[in-house]
Parts: structure tokens; sequence; C-alpha cells
């Protein structure tokens, strides 16, 4: 069985970035299939996967149920298949292959006159293909609503992503705390504080009150990603999150990060 890592947080924080740093790390480092699900509505991972793409061409999951519903409403037969048959075929083919990683992109949620069971048979579908991967790396739209939506699958690491905030890091010990109260299944949970200011001796720094409502409020931290003029700049023009040199402060933040946490390695 792969292992499948979810990243959440308040918005804006870095989820994407951070998603994208794990799934071109585990991708170059690691042996096996890794699949990006883009569980963002506003669809933008494969941006920062670099996968170029226009946006109308990529498909995604909530397309392919809403389209499935127009044509069983006009009176399609779905090619003789069975609904279930036929989801699973169209989400593998929206599976979009590069060289080191897939990416599925799930589009927008489910509306209001959207039928569960087919949200339930689109689940499985996604569940059975990516049972084919070792990781499953899932950026989250901001917020808490999706998870509530139990839209998340069972997660063996949370990455619960904060900036130097307290609004911040309290929205991400809400998330912990949601996530216990739903019982959704998630194995570890670790947070990452992104775009910490630098101190005199140019090191990342928390404000120590910061670092005492991370403790109170039972976090695990991970580590610090620091502001970096490098990810900001290659934002602005589009450039892909995997050509960030790996001596950048955040590349090097990152992957003393992920080398801490023992499931990732
Ligand atoms: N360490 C950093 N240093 C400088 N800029 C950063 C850093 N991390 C993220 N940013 C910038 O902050 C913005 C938000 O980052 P990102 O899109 O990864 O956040 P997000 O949590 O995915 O946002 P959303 O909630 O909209 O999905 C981007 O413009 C990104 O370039
Ligand atoms: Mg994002």
């Amino acid at each position: 069985m792969g292992k499948t890592i979810a990243v959440a947080g308040k918005g804006g924080v870095g989820k994407t970035l951070i998603s994208a740093l794990l799934i071109n790390h585990l991708s170059r480092q690691q042996d096996g299939a890794v699949l990006a699900i883009d569980a963002d509505p506003s669809t933008n991972l494969h941006l920062a996967l670099g996968i170029n793409i226009d946006f109308n061409q990529l498909e995604t999951v909530g397309g392919i149920r809403e389209e499935t519903a127009t044509d069983v409403q006009s009176g399609s037969n779905l090619g003789g298949m069975s609904k279930p048959a036929y989801f699973e075929m169209r989400i593998q083919q929206a599976i979009w292959e590069e060289n080191d990683f897939d990416l599925l992109a799930m589009g927008r949620p489910e509306g209001p006159g959207c039928y569960c069971a087919a949200n339930n048979m689109l689940r499985a579908s996604i569940d059975r293909l990516s049972g084919a991967y070792q990781y499953v790396v899932i950026d989250n739209e901001a917020g808490l609503e999706h998870l509530s939506r139990r839209t998340t699958r069972d997660v063996d690491v949370l990455l619960i992503v904060s900036d130097a905030s307290m609004r911040s890091v309290l929205a991400a010990a809400g998330v912990s705390r949601l996530i216990d109260e739903l019982h959704t299944k998630v194995g570890e949970q670790y947070l990452i504080v992104n775009r910490v200011p630098l101190d005199e001796s140019g090191q990342p720094r928390l404000p120590e009150p910061l670092r005492e409502a991370i403790e109170a409020q039972g976090l695990k931290l991970a580590g610090l990603i620091p502001v970096d003029p490098v990810v900001a700049e290659f934002d602005a023009v589009g450039k892909p999150v995997g050509d960030i040199p790996s001596d950048s402060v955040t590349r090097q933040a990152f992957d003393r990060i992920v080398a801490s946490i023992p499931s990732l390695n």
C-alpha cells in the first residue's frame, strides 16, 4: 500500500508551494510512482509543477461528474458501461502523465443538486486508482469546509502549513482539532511554518509567543521555511517550483523537514 500525504492550512500560507516541493522531492529521491492530487477547486497545482497546459485542457473529476450527469439526463447509456466502470475509465483518462509523476485535478466540488451515489463512486475509483502509486500527495483548498465534507481520504501524513502569524497558527490548530473530532484517519500530523522572517544572523526565527502558542496547541513542529525572495520571484514570472535551485534557503529548509519525518524517507 502506498502512502497518502495531505497538505492543509489557511489561505495563502504556502500549501501549493509545499505540495509541489514534496512531489518534486518524492519523484526525484524515491523509487515508485507519485500521484499529485489537486483538491483545490481553483486548480493551480499544475502551474507550480510546471505542467504547461491550458486550464481548459485539464480534465477534472468535477467536470467528469457534471458531464456524466448531463449525458445521463439526455438519455446516453454511457457506451453500455455501468456508471462505476464509466467513472473509472474517465478518471483514468483524466490523469495527466508527466515523466516523474502523474496529476489528477479534482475541480469543482459537488453542487447542492449532486447525488451522493455519484460522489461515492468517484471516491471509490480515485481510491482504487491511487493504489497503483507509492505516494499520493494531496494539495487541499484553504480552510476547513472540505475536511468537514469528508472529501479528504484517510491520510498517513498530514502536513498543516501556517505562516508566522498567530491567526494562522490558531487556524492550523483548528485543522488539527477538526481532524480529531471527525475521526478522519490520520497517521501523523506535523506543522510547517512557512515565510518565517530572518533574525540578525540570517536564520528563520519564530517570535517567542508564537513558539509558545504552537506548543500550547499541541502542534508538532516539523520545521520552518524562511521568507525567500527566490520563491516570490519564481512565482511572479510563473517559473515552476521544481526549478528552484537546490542550494536555495527554501529547498534546504524543506529537505531538512522531509529528513525529519520518518514516513517520508
Ligand atoms: N517561503 C516563501 N517566501 C516567499 N514567498 C512565498 C513563500 N511561500 C509562499 N510564498 C508566496 O506566497 C503565495 C502563496 O503561496 P501558495 O500559493 O503556495 O499558498 P497556498 O496556501 O497554496 O494558497 P491558496 O490557499 O490560495 O491555495 C505565493 O505567491 C507564493 O509565491
Ligand atoms: Mg494553493
